[in-house]
């Protein structure tokens, strides 16, 4: 199946490592061109020498207000057109519910939260057609221990971006949220730091593994490509079958 992505560009946040990197990825190597952007120059640096020609990268931090503006500005510079955005991020700190610190809350919603929202927006504003798509959680369904500032933050994202569709639908825009559930990444190398760790986590999937970030990458490369073009104010878990909810 051809996706369509030739020539196409896409902003990809968190995109030097994980589920953004590999996102990026599977965009290139479907002809795709890419701004990938993360808070370290040396990972963006990295990513860019990986992804070729095809790739720009910028350092900035999701939580700084200028973000968004400057990577939609890249893209314009760089390749004369936007067609989309992947909107990833690090994840909150791990926390209960009645430990995490009011400083904890406001940093992951001026990151994660707010950050995704503003870049939608930008994105949104300076397309008449094409994708956004937001890396969120299985927190969205249903809650994940530990991860409270997850639980709380994730589900709204997820309604945001639904009605978001709604708004932006009758331009030709598509909205989708995308759930990761267990995947192999730096992040999920903190949360499950050890082998018995990691094959705990394994052993509650019903693939009994965890995922790939490849295997994430292509799931998220098709909900922003033409080929997707029906897709859209959905929520697409990748999660090896692991959320206990349809
Ligand atoms: N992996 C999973 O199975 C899983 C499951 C559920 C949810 N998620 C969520 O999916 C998102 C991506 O996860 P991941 O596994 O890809 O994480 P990761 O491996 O830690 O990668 C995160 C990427 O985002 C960048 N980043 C971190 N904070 C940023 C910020 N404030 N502004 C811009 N870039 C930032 C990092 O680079 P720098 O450090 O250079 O900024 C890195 O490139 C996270 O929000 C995570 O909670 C992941």
């Amino acid at each position: 199946m051809d996706l369509g992505l030739r020539d196409r560009v896409y902003l990809v946040t968190g995109g030097s490592k994980g589920l953004g990197f590999a996102t990026a990825e599977a965009l290139v190597a479907d002809g795709a061109c890419v701004v990938v952007s993360s808070r370290t120059a040396e990972s963006v640096r990295a990513a860019v020498d990986t992804l070729g020609d095809n790739a720009r990268g910028l350092t900035a931090d999701n939580a700084d207000p200028s973000t968004a503006q400057r990577l939609l500005d890249l893209a314009i510079n760089e390749f004369g057109r936007v067609d989309g955005a992947l909107i990833s991020v690090g994840g909150p700190p791990a926390t209960g519910p009645l430990e995490a610190t009011d400083e904890q809350w406001r940093d992951a919603f001026e990151s994660v939260f707010l950050g995704a929202i503003r870049t939608a927006r930008v994105v949104a504003d300076a397309m008449t057609e094409g994708a956004i798509a937001l890396v969120l959680s299985t927190s969205v369904k249903s809650p994940i221990a530990g991860l409270a500032i997850s639980n709380g933050l994730r589900p709204g994202l997820a309604m945001w971006a639904k009605q978001l569709a709604d708004e932006v639908g009758p331009r030709g825009m598509r909205v989708v949220s995308l759930l990761p559930g267990s995947v192999l990444t730096d992040r999920m190398r903190q949360l499950a730091p050890d082998r018995a760790a990691q094959d705990r986590v394994a052993a509650s999937i019903p693939l009994r593994r965890m995922g790939d970030p490849k295997e994430f990458g292509r799931v998220a490369a098709f909900a922003l490509s033409p080929a997707a073009s029906y897709l859209t104010g959905c929520v697409i878990p990748v999660d090896g079958g692991s959320l206990r909810a349809l």
